[in-house]
């Protein structure tokens, strides 16, 4: 089942080019990396596949459902979440308070957050240390892991990440990462913006790069990772090299 299907996507800003002609699919189930250099575009892919942006033309499709008319409100009701860079957590709220509100714009009925609670506890204990210490004491790495949990609360189907390495040290990287993976096995379809390339193919299906707002690469992520042209994208270089 495709979970995501865009089609001849183009976003501006004004006069900006934000993407262009952008054509890319997630099957259900799979881990998809969007990888570009700054400015590429990947934020804007998200941002308009989430609904804050709105595409100039093209159609975008959540399981078959065309997104075009529905709020970034509904987006996330049907199962849609994006976590944006930066994270936005709650930082005068405890991890606690944070993952109860939910995800972006979910509200929950008092049982059932009690049920999401414990089940996003128990896939990811480590949201359990520091449970009720106030977000903004956390690092920028467990404030990325509460930013993962609290989408995990409106059980998505598509999770959308953007840039969740950014600033980390490799030691919490790497628990970010395995944290992506896990929300993967448990079903939810994974959308990752990266600019650090060999990190997100190596947990990803496939890939798709993106240089000044079009998709110039895309390929299965093993491929793609033995292929210079993935570093010359991010030099600017890709339309130079030879076929
Ligand atoms: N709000 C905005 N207004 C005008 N231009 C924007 C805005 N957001 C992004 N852009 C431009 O769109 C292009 C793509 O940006 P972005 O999607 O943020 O790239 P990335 O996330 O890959 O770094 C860049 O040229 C950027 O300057
Ligand atoms: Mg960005």
């Amino acid at each position: 089942m495709r979970a995501l299907e865009l089609r001849d996507v183009s976003v501006f800003y004004g006069a900006v080019r934000g993407v262009e002609h952008v054509d890319l699919h997630v099957d259900e189930g799979e881990i998809v990396s969007l990888l570009g250099a700054n400015g590429a575009g990947k934020s804007t892919l998200l941002k308009a596949i989430s609904g804050i942006v709105h595409p100039r033309a093209g159609s975008i499709e959540f399981f078959g459902d065309a997104l075009a008319k529905q709020s970034a409100h509904r987006r996330v009701r049907r199962g849609l979440v994006h976590v944006p860079e930066g994270r936005r957590i709650f930082t005068t709220l405890t991890i606690a308070e944070n993952l109860e509100l939910g995800a972006y714009g979910i509200q929950l009925g008092r049982g059932e957050r009690a049920d999401r609670l414990r089940e996003v506890l128990e896939h990811f204990p480590i949201l359990q240390r520091h449970f009720d210490r106030l977000a903004g004491t956390l690092s920028g790495g467990e404030q990325q892991v509460l930013a993962i949990g609290r989408a995990m609360m409106s059980q998505p189907k598509l999770l959308m990440i953007d840039e969740p390495s950014l600033g980390l040290d490799p030691q919490k990287i790497d628990i970010v990462y395995d944290m992506l993976e896990e929300v993967a096995r448990l079903g939810t379809t994974v959308l990752l913006v990266e600019q650090n390339v060999s990190l997100a193919l190596e947990i990803s299906a496939r890939a798709y790069v993106l240089q000044q707002g079009s998709i110039v690469l895309s390929g299965d992520a093993s491929t793609l990772a033995e292929d210079p042209r993935v570093a010359d994208a991010y030099l600017g270089k890709v339309n130079d090299v030879p076929e």
